[in-house]
């Protein structure tokens, strides 16, 4: 990867989570007017027994350190290599901008509509994500790391989204959210020894909230299934694949962060990728064939572009920038490819909410 900038400061905190780049997490806006003329009535029980469940809030108490939190912190976190505490702390900051996105994402959603049942959903799943936001906050003020919010919301740029497109993109990175956080509690309980840094603990009633949210988009569109037919599923199709590829070139820049947890970076991907297809049966007719051998050669292939256009960029000058295109383009030429491969179908079950069981 192109040498990083190293983050020993909260200015340089906060320019990671406000950098736009293929990789990094972005915030969004959308069409208010249309999402305030969604109908979630055809599955009116299911959506509200979800509400009573929101409405519980069974996580109103977990988002709080406890005092040994500080003290684990200082004893197992300062053993780590520098090069190990840049990646988690990147791990940190993308990890908060995506909670923040969320959390952005939907309070000006129901800021900005009067349809009640959206409304309502938009409220308590703002108030889920800023608590996560706090929370991973407080570890980057340990360091003295911590991020202006309020400057975050103000300084990075907006990508606009139609409601289909945020349904698509929101739900997977929601179910993707939680079988990463999933996957490293259980890796984690399993050996405490690797455990480096107490954040991990709280992630397994913390991925609870996300299986929610994604119930909810779920929910959404399942309500609206001219959103799951024809046409769309070429855009679903799109989401999952973008979804899936980022997060893999991603996690490869940070295979530290993994291997201190006793996991491999492409096995970690793979385990979460598993998961969310199962997840996804519930709503998109289709999942990408992750075991296929062209899938996975196209994602090795697209994290090896990365790599040498982060090669290019370090070297810049006219070279730099001629090798960076030629990178460019081998990179759509790719996902392209990757997109053209064969995906599994599946008929969508009669009960759309599922549990999260893993
Ligand atoms: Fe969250
Ligand atoms: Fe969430």
């Amino acid at each position: 990867m192109s040498a990083p900038i190293a983050i020993d400061s909260s200015a340089k905190a906060s320019q990671k989570a406000v950098e736009s780049t293929m990789l990094s997490p972005r915030f969004y806006t959308t069409d208010f007017a249309a999402m305030d003329r969604l109908d979630v009535s055809a599955l009116r029980s299911e959506w509200d027994t979800m509400m009573a469940e929101y409405e519980g809030d069974n996580n109103h108490d977990h988002f709080q350190r406890t005092p040994e939190f500080a003290h684990e912190v200082a004893e197992r976190f300062s053993q780590v290599s520098p090069e190990m505490r840049q990646e988690f702390l990147e791990f940190l900051i993308s990890s908060l901008t995506s909670e923040f996105s969320g959390c952005i994402l939907y309070n000006e959603i129901f800021k900005n509509v009067e349809n009640p049942d959206i409304k309502q959903l938009m409220r308590y799943m703002a108030r889920d994500e800023s608590r996560h936001a706090s929370f991973i906050n407080q570890s980057l003020k340990d360091f003295g790391l911590g991020i202006d919010l309020g400057d975050l919301k103000r300084t990075k740029a907006y990508t606009y989204f139609k409601p289909k497109y945020i349904f698509y993109a929101t739900y997977l990175s929601e179910k993707i959210g939680y079988a990463r956080y999933i996957t490293i509690y259980r890796q984690l309980e399993k050996n405490p020894d690797k455990r480096f840094h107490p954040i991990f603990k709280w992630f397994e009633r913390w991925c609870n909230d996300e299986f929610r949210h994604g119930e909810s988009f779920a929910l959404i569109m399942r309500a609206n299934p001219h959103l799951l037919r024809g046409a769309n599923v070429y855009w679903i199709r799109f989401f999952l694949l973008a979804v899936y590829a980022t997060m893999y070139v991603r996690d490869h820049t940070r295979p530290m962060l993994h291997h201190e947890m006793g996991l491999e970076s492409t096995s970690y991907d793979y385990t979460v990728f598993r998961i969310t297809n199962e997840i996804t049966k519930q709503v998109f007719p289709v999942s990408l064939d992750i075991d296929s051998p062209a899938f996975r050669d196209g994602l090795a292939r697209l994290f090896h572009i990365q790599t040498q256009m982060d090669a290019a960029k370090a070297q810049g000058g006219v070279w730099g920038a001629l090798r960076r295109a030629g990178w460019a383009a081998a990179g759509l030429a790719t996902f392209v490819r990757l997109y053209l491969q064969p995906v599994q179908h599946h008929a969508l079950p009669a009960q759309v909410r599922m549990a999260p069981a893993w």
